[in-house]
């Protein structure tokens, strides 16, 4: 399959792709970045995972956000330009939005072309008075960010679904600093973050019964099949997802489940039997951990709201 026939897929990105992969796979131990689970099926996958009894997640936040969703508007203040990292086309948005006062504009920063349209065009109707400014971007990446036709108060940037926990510690630094830096000295950050649980109902999250997320993971796969001409054998590989309980995340690997080797774009990769790929971190937290992590990037916690089971928290970061 060529760019051309998908047009959602530039050259540029489909580049890029084959560049990551080719590199995860020769690296030691083999691994894929997440980011690459959301083609139109992994997206769907997604959207099924969050409905899944084991996967609690999205329901404990959106349950935080209509019990608190006026006290978090209250506390960004009125005026307030506020930045998503990701498309934002869900309910914990909307609720933002409904609540804040006269925001000055809303800018969702989202690489997937298609899915930010669909999603600004969707807020657009719901909410005429409030300036829209689509931004395609790897948030990853610093950009400059459109400003608001009226002075805003502050800038906010809103980070939901704990996505933030798919970074390993080091760029979850760095992507709070690049957060501080855009927001500036009177800004914020809205982080949505999955708190620490027990082993068996963090694992059982990530490995429902129903098998949605091992189609997930293993989808990846089936993208790279498709969007780079690979061979990968998807009945050759399970999904394993094991809380590491010292690293503070749930790790999820692709573990081949023979001696095989693998064509993608003209190179070759062999992978043992039992040979496990990492594909994801998902990490999760304690408040202070939190707090100690965003200390690291000059930002200190001074909000946060919690579910009744304090599984989910979401919360507020101010410069130091
Ligand atoms: C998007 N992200 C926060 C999800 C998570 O929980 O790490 C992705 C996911 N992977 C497997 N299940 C859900």
């Amino acid at each position: 399959m060529n760019a051309i026939a998908r047009p959602e897929l530039c050259v540029f990105e489909l580049a890029e792709m084959r560049t990551d992969v080719l590199r995860g796979l020769a690296s030691k131990p083999k691994r894929l970045p997440s980011k690459y689970f959301y083609d139109a099926r992994g997206s769907e996958l997604f959207e099924q995972i969050c409905a899944q009894p084991e996967y609690t997640l999205t329901r404990d936040e959106l349950a935080i956000m209509r019990v608190h969703a006026h006290e978090i508007a209250a506390a960004l203040g009125a005026n307030v330009r506020l930045v998503e990292y990701g498309s934002g086309s869900g309910l914990k948005t909307r609720l933002l939005l409904r609540h804040l006062q006269t925001p000055a504009a809303y800018v969702p920063v989202e690489i997937a072309r298609d899915a930010l349209r669909a999603s600004v065009a969707k807020l657009a109707s719901e909410f005429p008075q409030i300036e829209m400014l689509p931004m395609c971007a790897d948030f990853t990446q610093p950009v400059a960010l459109p400003r608001a036709g009226r002075s805003a108060q502050r800038t906010v940037i809103y980070f939901p679904g704990s996505t933030l926990g798919n970074f390993d510690a080091h760029d979850s630094v760095r992507l709070l600093k690049q957060m501080r830096a855009e927001v500036g000295e009177g800004g914020a950050a809205l982080i949505g973050i999955d708190l620490k649980r027990d082993r068996v109902t963090l694992e059982a999250a990530y490995n429902d019964a129903a098998g949605v997320t091992a189609r997930f993971t293993l989808n990846m796969l089936a993208r790279f099949n498709r969007e780079l001409g690979a061979n990968f054998d998807l009945s050759a590989f399970r999904h394993r997802a094991r809380w590491n309980a010292l690293a503070g995340r749930i790790e999820t690997h692709l573990v081949s489940a023979r001696a095989q080797s693998v064509r993608v774009a003209n190179h070759t990769f062999h992978f043992e039997i039992d040979e496990a790929m990492l594909v994801e971190y998902s990490c999760k937290y304690s408040l202070e951990e939190f707090s100690a992590l965003a200390a690291r990037a000059d930002l200190r916690v001074t909000r946060s709201w919690s579910d009744a089971q304090s599984r989910f928290s979401v919360v507020l970061l101010q410069p130091h």
